[in-house]
């Protein structure tokens, strides 16, 4: 399997627990056979949609722009057997530089397509599968419903899981290692998941999603990193 990683964070590989996550996932993906490549969005110049429709009608298939999407992105992301779209939350959803490549595959679909209800109406006939990947700041698993609800929307049935950390920015803290190694098995057993049986198992999906202390504690935890000025 070829697997092909989009990553939105603008933060260094330091940095960016959506790389940290990400980077988890892909592990164990590698460990079951598959071939893993990451994309760094922020390398990349995407032009926003013109919402002119002519990828449906006058060149089918294909943008009027010409920038990173069209001469590398487009073509690489219909070459993958598997799509991982990964990005933080920010303000409740995917941040803005994945949204800007989402909206630029609609070319991808063919609105004269007839297709069963929960099928997307692809215009290709090799679409990847798609893993949606995501870390918030905070400790509520309920952070990623707004943008689940999006992918389950848009994705239909090339879905075949989705995979978010809450409580993330304390991942790389190193008093945290202990409790966090757990979840570093949960993500890397999740790509093993993904490659071999198409899915990740509910107990996988517990082990990763496990809080990593009571909400209060996190909470007071998180204000002194930030009143020490901690930011990354
Ligand atoms: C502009 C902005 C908006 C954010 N909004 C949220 C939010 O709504 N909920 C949340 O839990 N975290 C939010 N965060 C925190 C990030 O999700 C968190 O810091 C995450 O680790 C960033 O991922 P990265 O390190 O890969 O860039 C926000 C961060 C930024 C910069």
């Amino acid at each position: 399997m070829n697997i092909l990683a989009f990553n939105s964070s603008p933060r260094d590989h330091e940095t960016s627990k959506t790389e940290l996550v990400l980077q988890k996932f892909l592990e164990g993906a590698r460990r079951a056979g598959a071939a893993a490549e990451t994309l760094y969005l922020r390398n990349y110049k995407i032009k926003h949609c013109l919402g002119c429709f002519d990828c449906w009608i006058k060149t089918p298939g294909r943008c009027v722009q010409k920038d990173d999407m069209t001469d590398i992105l487009f073509d690489r992301y219909l070459q993958a057997d598997l799509v991982v779209l990964a990005s933080p939350i920010y303000h409740a959803t995917m941040n803005a530089r994945l949204k800007l490549l989402v909206e630029r595959t609609l070319p991808m679909m063919d609105p004269l397509k007839e297709v069963p209800e929960g099928v997307a109406p692809h215009r290709f006939e090799k679409m990847p599968k798609v893993v949606t990947l995501s870390v918030c700041g905070f400790w509520e698993q309920s952070m990623f419903d707004a943008m689940s609800l999006t992918w389950r929307m848009c994705l239909a049935g090339d879905l075949i899981a989705e995979v978010y950390r809450h409580s993330a920015e304390f991942l790389s803290v190193p008093e945290f290692q202990t409790l966090a190694q757990p979840i570093f098995d949960a993500l890397a057993q999740a790509g093993e998941e993904v490659v071999r049986q198409g899915k990740v198992q509910p107990e996988t999906m517990a082990a990763l999603t496990q809080p990593l202390g009571p909400p209060e504690i996190l909470a007071r935890l998180a204000r002194e990193f930030w009143s020490q000025g901690a930011g990354g």
